[in-house]
């Protein structure tokens, strides 16, 4: 029986790695403009909640309690029931409140999250019954990140970044994160600038793209995950994106080595960032040391959070 309202969970992500192997090409040879990602995800219970209720007309209609998130079209969640609205037409319309908690332009995927939401809360609405395989494809056509926030939990993503391998659920493990509520980078801006400086370097053929994800880190973080080793997983947090996002951004880059004197596991950008985390292995560690980076940074404009790793993606609530 589907309701005319849904209340959705829609946790954040961290990148445990983000490896840049080259340009994506097309069937014909041609650069789509993408990159092939070698990655691993994580979800954290970090998490925006999406309210939904059906609309007698056939509208969208947006709200958000963060002032900064856009309530048109540029805003993913409404790219999402725009596509639901198109693929499936005379069905409701759609009320789609958004309580924000995932900060925005952070590297955490906070608007695929939402979208993957607004996707799974229409199929229940409209009672669909669309498979995982259907909603990934849907998911796929909005960005990059959503096909992983739909499903969430721990994966392998390939291509880019919609390839996914669900790996066996991480538990027990804390995240510290820090981020400047007034600074966002733009995730098209943090690829063309890594393309211009490493271009050069990047695999060309298919056998290259090939030989780079073999010899990638994921092998001996994808070991540590298999074996629950968190100090090792810790260890082996990789990101290519912070070469230029540091650079870019040095207070980014002071808050990652004050993070770092903490007595954490392991220290990382994620995604585009500029979001930095550190990895801790009881939620005593954490909250010290995010006690400890308030204390060393005054800076009110500095928000940190400690949240868990999660195994799941959208859920009902
Ligand atoms: O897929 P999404 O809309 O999130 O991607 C935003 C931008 O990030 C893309 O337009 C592209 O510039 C860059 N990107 C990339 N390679 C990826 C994912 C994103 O170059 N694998």
């Amino acid at each position: 029986m589907s309701r005319s309202t849904y209340k959705l969970l829609a946790p954040a992500k961290i990148n445990l790695l983000l490896q840049i192997v080259g340009d994506q090409f097309d069937d014909n040879g041609r650069s789509n403009g993408y990159h092939e990602l070698v990655m691993i995800m994580q979800s954290i219970s970090l998490a925006d909640q999406i309210h939904l209720r059906s609309l007698g007309v056939d509208r969208i209609q947006l709200h958000c309690d963060h002032p900064q998130v856009p309530l048109d079209s540029s805003n993913l969640a409404h790219r999402a029931a725009a596509l639901m609205m198109q693929k499936f037409p005379g069905l409701s319309g759609v009320e789609i409140t958004i309580h924000k908690q995932i900060p925005i332009g952070a590297g955490l995927a906070g608007g695929s999250a939402d979208a993957a939401a607004v996707l799974v809360g229409l199929d229940l609405m409209w009672n669909l019954g669309l498979t995982q395989t259907e909603l990934q494809s849907l998911g796929g056509q909005l960005g990059s990140d959503v096909p992983f926030c739909l499903e969430g939990g721990t994966a392998l993503a390939l291509g880019r970044g919609d390839q996914l391998d669900f790996l066996p659920g991480l538990e027990n493990i804390y995240v510290v994160l820090g981020k400047y509520r007034s600074l966002s980078v733009s995730t098209p801006w943090a690829y063309q600038t890594y393309r211009q400086q490493f271009q050069a370097s990047y695999a060309k053929t298919p056998a290259e793209q090939d030989a780079r994800r073999h010899a990638s880190g994921s092998g001996s973080l994808l070991k540590a995950i298999a074996q629950r080793d968190i100090a090792q997983i810790g260890q082996r947090l990789t990101n290519d994106l912070e070469r230029v996002v540091l650079p870019a951004h040095p207070q980014v880059a002071v808050l990652r080595q004050t993070l770092q004197a903490q007595n954490l596991l392991g220290v990382m950008m994620s995604g585009s960032g500029p979001t930095v985390f550190g990895l801790a292995e009881s939620a005593a560690t954490a909250d010290q040391a995010k006690a400890r980076v308030r204390a060393a940074i005054a800076d009110p404009d500095l928000e940190l959070w400690v949240a868990q790793f999660c195994s799941h993606g959208i859920r009902l609530l």
